[in-house]
């Protein structure tokens, strides 16, 4: 048995902050401790309650006055991306055509999937993000490279060699059988090992024929409890080939209904420019809209409409994430401050509890993973942050005039990034590369 206590200021959600000034929302203790025992948390409260459940040789670590939140979690990123970020295109399809497909060929390599695999857990890790939903390649290697490594750290990841048949470069397709046969051969290698989980993965309509569609459709039908993670109404033009490609079906989100993939723990990426009879449908599958707000930004695709799906009379499920490299930052703080100027840009008001909530609770939520992260309660994993909201001379001298939690949040938000991560603990080990133990 290894047992620690952490101490900090502890705060973790209950549920969706109602309000800016929702007290009840969530937990937050000044001085307050986790006992961690063997990866997961087996204590949690005010530190002078939690101590004596301590063992008397327990390791203590006091990470006063800094904040301790749940491992951010990041619902879309593309891990053959981190090449591709920051590269200079006019829209969607030019950005996938130019860089994007050319840069996943190289993932062919085994090797080369290998040293990205590391790199990307070294800089999730680095911006507090323990676990994230990541499309692969289309190559299985790739998927291997991803799994194996989340198995070396002991990461909960999600993750899905792409399947993609049509529309892209011949190093990049596979075909309706070998999509299946290497997505269940995947399965069959990875899920549940360790704390991986594998997401049934077509990239989108685009890219995928009818007769992979079908496929996917009885991937789903024959793994019901599986994630599904796809791309939906991200820009228009990729809207209309998409709708001329299907010409049968309604609309876009009609695709994918058709195939059977909308339903509870399928996540569509972007979804910004959904007619009201999708959002309804999506609504009443229980499907996820993930917003990407760096990457709608960086390839102007678009100004999601949080806060306005989320208020409709059949509210659409809401998850928040990177899109690396059409994204245009690792950090859920940055993902989060975009997320608010887009709001701002349309009239509405994103507040800091809703942020935090989004970026830990919110997110596990959208995933049904919320009895294992995304809290700080007792029983779940212990995968957990440590946040300084005076990081930078800028951000010290800022935090001298911050006298509530709500501002501190609001200003981690604003001008925070990897330099506020103090630790990242992956089921109880201090885990973040290059931090002092
Ligand atoms: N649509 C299909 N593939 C992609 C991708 O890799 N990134 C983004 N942003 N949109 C996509
Ligand atoms: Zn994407």
């Amino acid at each position: 048995m290894t047992e620690t206590l952490i101490r900090g200021r502890l705060l973790s959600f209950r549920r969706a902050p109602g309000h800016a000034g929702d007290r009840e929302s969530y937990l937050y203790e000044e001085d307050g401790a986790l006992l961690v025992r063997d990866g997961k948390i087996a204590a949690v409260g005010p530190y002078a309650e939690v101590k004596p459940k301590a063992g008397a040789d327990t390791a203590e670590i006091d990470h006063r006055p800094h904040l301790i939140l749940p491992g951010l979690i990041d619902c879309h990123v593309h891990f053959p991306q981190m090449q591709v970020i920051a590269s200079y295109a006019a829209n969607l399809l030019e950005w996938l055509n130019t860089y994007t497909f050319p840069e996943e060929c190289r993932f062919v390599e085994t090797a080369h999937a290998e040293r990205i695999a590391t790199q990307f857990f070294d800089e999730f890790l680095r911006q507090g993000t323990t676990t994230a939903v990541a499309y692969c390649s289309v190559h299985k290697a790739s998927a291997d490279a991803f799994f194996a490594e989340s198995l070396r750290r002991g990461t909960l990841m999600i993750g899905g060699k792409v399947m993609m048949d049509r529309n892209a470069p011949q190093g990049l397709l596979d075909t309706p059988q070998l999509g299946y046969d290497e997505t269940r051969a995947v399965i069959e290698q990875w899920h549940g090992k360790g704390r991986n989980h594998v997401a049934i993965t077509p990239r989108f309509a685009i890219t995928s024929t009818p007769e992979q569609m079908a496929m996917t459709q009885t991937l789903a039908e024959e793994f019901p409890d599986l994630h599904i993670q796809t791309h939906l109404s991200e820009n228009h033009d990729e809207i209309r080939y998409t709708c001329e490609l299907y010409p049968d079906a309604t609309d876009y989100t009609d695709i994918y209904a058709r195939y059977g993939l909308l339903r509870k723990k399928a996540l569509f990426g972007h979804a910004i420019h959904l007619s009201d009879r999708e959002a309804d449908a999506m609504a009443e599958s229980g499907a996820v809209a993930v917003h990407c707000p760096t990457s709608n930004l960086f390839l102007g695709s678009g100004l999601f409409p949080l806060k306005a799906i989320q208020r409709r009379e059949k509210p659409v499920t809401v998850a928040v994430a990177t899109d690396i490299g059409g994204g245009s930052s690792y950090s859920m703080f940055k993902t989060m401050d975009e997320a608010y100027k887009i709001q701002q840009m349309l009239g509405e008001r994103l507040n800091p509890l809703e942020s935090f909530y989004h970026m830990t609770l919110g997110n596990a939520v959208a995933l049904d993973l919320a009895d294992r992260i995304g809290t700080l309660d007792e029983g779940t994993d212990a995968d957990i942050v440590v946040l300084n909201a005076a990081a930078t001379p800028a951000m010290r001298l800022r935090m001298e005039t911050v006298t509530s939690l709500s501002e501190e949040l609001f200003l981690l938000q604003t001008l925070g990034d990897d330099r506020s991560v103090v630790e990242t603990y992956v089921a109880g080990k201090a885990s973040k590369p290059g931090a002092e133990a």
